[in-house]
């Protein structure tokens, strides 16, 4: 039998799910991709098919093992990556999901999240996080009371799961989940890595149905042709560990259908006072957990998605900077898309998308460059809170995701942010932090320095824009913003 030469990686996205080969150096050997349905049953709410998306992650697994011209004998370990705090529930004898999956983005949970209004303060110091519908807790209650499945639940024959577990379950048959996906249920206390009793009495879930907390990097069991499963991390963690920023103070910038900005605080939790997250960042076997402080933005690449499924102002996502680049400026107009309410640093889900400054003046070239400088601006949002809260001034941003092939939008980056914006080789870096993960947890790469040698960069953006013009404009942005709030009914 040939020696295992390569690591395979699935990163299981909010649109699609992939699978990369990579090999020693991190090179992408081969590449396959299914996208899922966006299921909107009614506003504000997002539902995926978590049945669907098996189907899709074992297709790509054998695409891209079949792509690499190699054989799964070949396939040193396999690492998983995925969107994050997406709700899976599924029955434990038929290993069948027994409802939709509930979307990150999805806001269902407003009015539930706000009847536990007095509790943030609680949520905040165990849970890292401010009480909101983006996260996995008020999910599970939701489905619980309105399937009527408590009583199921709490005999352990309902399970739940983010998509880790749910990947996890079809591909080694243990119910666990890793703790970067755990941190994002708002059940996990982030100072123990365990479920909390307190969170899990206030939010009504039965820890019956709940998976076990397990390191980001071990051998957590083997795929039925014999590979050894050996990481799992929510997919802005697996950037972060991608882009090496294994210190104190790296920050990566991810662009994928939202945008997550990531900053190592190494050993211990930092609690944010400015808006920003505090999530963990991986955990290596049976190492200590590298934290890590995240400003979540809901909406940017599903933007320009909306625009060509939902407007049909461009054909295909990539146009976006074609069009965008027919004008010279936004010609005074600017995009909101508090789709999902506001994240970071605002966290209001009653907020709702706007577009402002509209006049007659105003072309389908003008929204195209609003849409791109929404994600600059979000950005230089999050920014500045990071600042605030390390007490650091950001001094060059490390992107990546898919966004990030849009020139136009990385140089509005380096603009807005008034910071040089680099990318990296290899911008598949979420796939890749899986892979270096399960390549740790297998022993494929030795050490962390051997995989901080394999970082390079491919180009960098400098900021072009005069001092006074982009003041003027974040001015303009914030008043936007402030539209976007109070006026729902
Ligand atoms: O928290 C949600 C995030 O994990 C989704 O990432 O890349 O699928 O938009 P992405």
């Amino acid at each position: 039998m040939p020696r295992p030469h390569y690591i395979a990686a699935i990163d299981q996205g909010t649109t699609s799910s992939r699978c990369i080969v990579f090999d020693e150096g991190g090179h992408i050997i081969s590449v396959a991709q299914r996208e899922h349905r966006q299921i909107f049953p009614r506003p504000g709410w997002v539902e995926h098919d978590a049945g669907e998306i098996w189907q899709c992650v074992r297709g790509v697994l054998a695409e891209a093992v079949s792509g690499a011209g190699i054989d799964n004998g070949q396939i040193a370990a396999l690492g998983i990556t995925n969107q994050r705090e997406t709700t899976v529930l599924w029955e434990r004898d038929t290993g069948r999901p027994v409802c939709p999956a509930v979307v990150w983005q999805d806001t269902r949970t407003d009015a539930l999240t706000r009847s536990l209004a007095d509790r943030e303060p609680l949520f905040r110091e165990r849970a890292g996080l401010p009480l909101h519908t983006y996260f996995s807790g008020p999910k599970i209650r939701w489905l619980l009371d309105e399937h009527d499945l408590r009583e199921r639940a709490e005999r352990g024959e309902v399970l739940f799961g983010t998509m880790d577990s749910w990947l996890l379950w079809n591909l080694t048959g243990r119910h666990i989940t890793d703790v970067t996906n755990a941190s994002r249920t708002m059940l996990m206390n982030i100072h123990t890595l365990e479920w909390d009793d307190e969170l899990l009495a206030a939010l009504g879930v039965p820890r019956a149905m709940l998976p076990e907390i397990r390191p980001s990097a071990e051998v957590y069991g083997r795929t039925q042709d014999g590979v050894p499963v050996a990481s799992a991390l929510g997919d802005q963690q697996a950037a972060l560990f991608g882009q090496t920023c294994f210190s104190p103070g790296e920050v990566k910038s991810t662009y994928g259908s939202g945008s997550f900005l990531l900053m190592n605080t190494g050993h211990e939790p930092v609690v944010s006072k400015h808006g920003l997250l505090t999530t963990v960042g991986y955990q290596i076997g049976a190492g200590p957990a590298t934290y890590a402080l995240e400003g979540a933005i809901a909406v940017t690449g599903s933007l320009v998605q909306w625009l060509r499924d939902n407007l049909g102002l461009i054909s295909s996502a990539a146009e976006i900077e074609t069009l965008a680049r027919t004008v010279d400026d936004n010609g005074g107009c600017y995009f909101v898309p508090a789709f999902s309410g506001l994240f970071a640093p605002h966290w209001r889900s009653d907020a709702r998308g706007v577009i402002a400054g509209l006049t007659g003046f105003v072309t389908k070239g003008h929204i195209a460059r609003a849409v791109l400088e929404a994600t600059a601006w979000q950005t230089r949002e999050v920014v500045d809170a990071m600042n605030a809260d390390s007490g650091l001034d950001l001094t060059t941003l490390r992107a990546d995701g898919g966004m990030t092939a849009d020139n136009l939008l990385m140089q509005t980056l380096a603009d807005v942010l008034a910071v040089p914006v680099i990318r990296p080789m290899v911008s598949e870096t979420t796939a890749l932090g899986a892979a270096y993960a399960a390549g740790l947890a297998t022993g494929y790469w030795p050490d962390l320095d051997s995989l901080r040698a394999n970082w390079h960069k491919a180009a960098e953006w400098r900021p072009a824009i005069d001092e006074q013009v982009r003041e003027r404009e974040y001015r303009n942005w914030k008043k936007a913003v402030a539209r976007t709030l109070d006026w729902v009914e």
